[in-house]
């Protein structure tokens, strides 16, 4: 392009242009955005000098100081030059060569294949488990978040910012808030039976951090971790993502079952919940709990124990913590308040041996930088206080009641042919189906229909072994609507009823 043709390139571009809401842009930002383009796509040539702003404004009818701010502009971001004495070029920004090539990109945006994810990266998207929907009938493993007490927790957070502190507005320390780790220690020594002082504590962001924390220390790419067949599906995306290989190991009614070949391949780490096996909500017997506390310490294994809901334990007291049980050393305890407070608080901690304890402290600040001490200071005054344990009472005696309207409705459509499990703590339970039923498609269905439900089989890393069912939330679904609700999931569940298994009973 010639220069003298610059001012009548920039008129027919300026009148033209108008910003997303149909309003004209002031000049000075046209003149600049045209010639940023322009340069950007070559159409201005490298090294091409620019007339005097002087000389443009007086052929574009505009003020000098107009066209000197659009040139500043693209100055200090590098599309113009300025040579002394001699005037102002086009900069040399980008090779040719590249340039070139990003014109020539496609316009509408890459497919996954072209995004070039990483093989972790696309086996964490392709295999991904999170939904979006999180919230109604019957979400699993939701608490009942419309009854936080709100009023308590908005007067400590105003408590907290009349007094605001630098230190609860700056980073976290490493390991988090103090106060929060003393009350947590103190909760999970009385509640749960652990063994730690507040120096143990982590405060992260969830379960979902405290193993990814820990399986980074203490863990190498490649390095083997048995979970449970059938398992959350956070504990396995999060391993496998930093390159961790996830063993299944089947659970039966006592746990985790480590069969002699499996015994014959230490792994580096072993992921259990043992006090409401997640999904099917088993407990682990005394007997596994010796066997793999001895296994690990004699192969120097880590167990890391996800006590993700326990507090909600409804015929019988909530049972004490693996790692309470461990005299060598070899448990790392995590918890979390998504179920006992709200899950979009992401708090989380995580207990670790002594020995590990100023590691992790540095290994959390140094991956993720941590913060939100203001929220820590409310939830350690929530805990001192005792809002805490009252909160989980309360919530425990209406789950429940929930429950148990739940386990009505199901009585009520089938009777005796389909069998629950795991509804004896926690937030959900699951419902069995035959082997042939298709639990994805009632699922989907249930998805049309307006009720968030879960395939059991979904949970499973061995096909071949998945169980058919349905995972049921009732924590977070209001008493009055699980009747009416499970009416509709059950009509769903009788058009996919394989032919060939027992009828269910006419409702
Ligand atoms: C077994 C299990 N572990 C961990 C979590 C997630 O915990 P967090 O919200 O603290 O990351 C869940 C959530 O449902 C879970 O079911």
């Amino acid at each position: 392009m010639r220069i003298a043709s610059l001012s009548d390139f920039l008129l027919q571009r300026i009148d033209r242009t108008l910003d997303a809401g149909g309003q004209r842009q002031p000049v000075n930002r046209q003149i600049y955005q045209v010639l940023r383009e322009a340069v950007w796509s070559h159409a201005l040539p490298v090294g091409l000098q620019l007339p005097s702003s002087r000389y443009l404004a007086l052929e574009l009818g505009v003020s000098r100081n107009t066209v000197t701010y659009a040139y500043e502009q693209l100055i200090s971001e590098g599309y113009l030059e300025t040579r002394a004495g001699s005037g102002t070029f086009v900069a040399d920004t980008v090779p040719d060569r590249i340039a070139g090539a990003a014109n020539a990109a496609p316009a509408v945006p890459p497919s996954r294949d072209e995004v070039g994810l990483s093989q972790r990266g696309a086996r964490l998207v392709g295999q991904a488990g999170v939904n979006n929907v999180q919230w109604g009938a019957f979400m699993p493993g939701i608490p009942d978040v419309t009854l936080f007490p709100n009023k308590i927790w908005s007067r400590l957070q105003n408590k907290h910012w009349r007094r605001s502190r630098a230190e609860l507005l700056t980073y976290a320390d490493a390991g988090g808030y103090l106060p929060l780790r003393e009350a947590i220690a103190n909760y999970l020594r009385v509640a749960r039976s652990v063994n730690c002082s507040a120096g143990q504590v982590l405060i992260t962001t969830g379960i979902h951090q405290s193993m990814d924390l820990a399986a980074r220390l203490l863990g190498d790419h490649g390095e083997r971790a048995w979970v449970e067949d059938p398992c959350y599906w956070g504990t396995r995306s999060v391993l496998q993502s930093i390159g961790i290989e996830t063993v299944p190991i089947p659970v039966d009614g006592e746990g985790m079952q480590m069969r002699p070949a499996d015994l014959l391949q230490p792994p580096r780490f072993i992921i259990v919940t043992p006090s409401h096996q997640y999904p099917l909500g088993t407990v682990m017997s005394l007997s596994r709990r010796r066997t793999l506390l001895d296994y690990a310490a004699t192969q120097r294994a880590w167990i890391i124990e996800d006590d993700y809901d326990s507090e909600f334990r409804y015929a019988s007291r909530p049972l004490p913590s693996l790692q309470g049980m461990d005299a060598q050393e070899r448990v790392l305890y995590m918890g979390t308040f998504s179920k006992t407070m709200f899950p979009g608080l992401r708090v989380g901690y995580l207990v670790v041996p002594k020995a590990l304890a100023p590691v992790f402290g540095t290994g959390l600040s140094e991956l993720y930088r941590g913060g939100q001490t203001f929220n820590q200071a409310i939830l350690a005054d929530f805990m001192v206080e005792g809002h805490f344990a009252s909160h989980i009472r309360r919530m425990r005696m209406l789950y429940a009641e929930r429950l148990h309207l739940l386990r009505d409705a199901i009585a009520q459509h089938f009777g005796g042919s389909v069998a629950t499990t795991g509804g004896e703590a926690g937030l959900h339970l699951a419902l069995c189906l035959p082997q042939d039923c298709d639990d994805l498609a009632i699922c989907q269905e249930a998805a049309r229909q307006g009720l968030t439900v879960r395939p059991l089989s979904r949970y499973y890393m061995d096909a071949r072994s998945a169980r058919r069912g349905l995972m049921l939330g009732y924590a977070a679904v209001p008493s009055e609507q699980i009747g009416p609700a499970f009416a509709r999931l059950a009509a769903i569940i009788r058009a996919y009823w394989p032919a060939g298994a027992a009828p269910l009973p006419t409702s």
